[in-house]
């Protein structure tokens, strides 16, 4: 059998297959380390998950950039979305991509605008601002945190209709996305 990289009417090649499950577990840790922020600051498992948020953040906004334009790519070849509730899925799907952008450059906004340096992958990406950018710092308080469980919440309706899409109403989506390739 030959390897899919390109995406088709009936499933997904390897390049999004891969792209979409790596960052699914990259999201699972921004959501455990989001969630441990929120309800149990201040301790050794926060500090150990949370240490990562930064540079975790910063790799799936480059990833979540790279897979919009391999989805653009592939726009084409992929599944048809041509009923009202198949082009409701595609529309949360891309709000899920706006949010993968949004939510990190959000808070690098507010990073940039902060009188500390940044650092992601152990490398210093800028240095602190003499003073502090209020515009820059509010943003990202007001923004970031609401945003980043939106897209939380999102993701969540999003697995539990591919559920139902499946067992429910036996349409084999997530085979589209598991093996690449629905059946029957
Ligand atoms: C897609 C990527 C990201 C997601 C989904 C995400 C999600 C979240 C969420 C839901 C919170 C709220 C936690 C709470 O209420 O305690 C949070 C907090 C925080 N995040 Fe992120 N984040 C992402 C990327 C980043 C990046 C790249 C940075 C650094 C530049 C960052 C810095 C922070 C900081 C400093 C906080 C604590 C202050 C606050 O609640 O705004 N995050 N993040
Ligand atoms: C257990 C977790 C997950 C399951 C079971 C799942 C399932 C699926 C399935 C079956 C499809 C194909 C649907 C179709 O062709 O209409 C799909 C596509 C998609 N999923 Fe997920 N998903 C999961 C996690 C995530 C996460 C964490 C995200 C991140 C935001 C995400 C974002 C997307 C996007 C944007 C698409 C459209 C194809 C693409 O651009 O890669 N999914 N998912």
């Amino acid at each position: 059998m030959s390897i899919e990289l390109f995406d088709h009417s009936r499933g997904y090649g390897r390049v999004s297959r891969l792209l979409h499950w790596g960052m699914a577990l990259l999201l699972l840790w921004q959501f455990i380390s989001a969630l441990l922020h929120y309800f149990y600051d201040d301790t050794p498992i926060t500090d150990f998950f949370f240490g990562w948020h930064f540079t975790n953040g910063v790799l799936i906004l480059a990833l979540a950039l790279l897979r919009g334009l391999w989805g653009l790519i592939n726009l084409s070849r992929r599944p048809p979305h041509d009923t009202p509730i198949h082009r409701l899925a595609a529309l949360g799907q891309l709000a899920m991509y706006a949010l993968m952008v949004a939510v990190p450059v959000i808070a690098l906004i507010r990073a940039w605008g902060s009188t500390r340096p940044f650092s992601a992958f152990g490398i210093e990406l800028f240095a602190g601002q003499p003073e502090k950018i209020e515009w820059m710092a509010n943003l990202g308080g007001q923004w970031h945190g609401l945003l980043g469980w939106t897209l939380f919440v999102l993701i969540g309706g999003h697995i539990a209709m591919a559920f139902v899409h499946t067992y429910w109403w036996r349409e084999p989506v997530l085979q589209r996305m598991t093996r690449g390739r629905e059946t029957g």
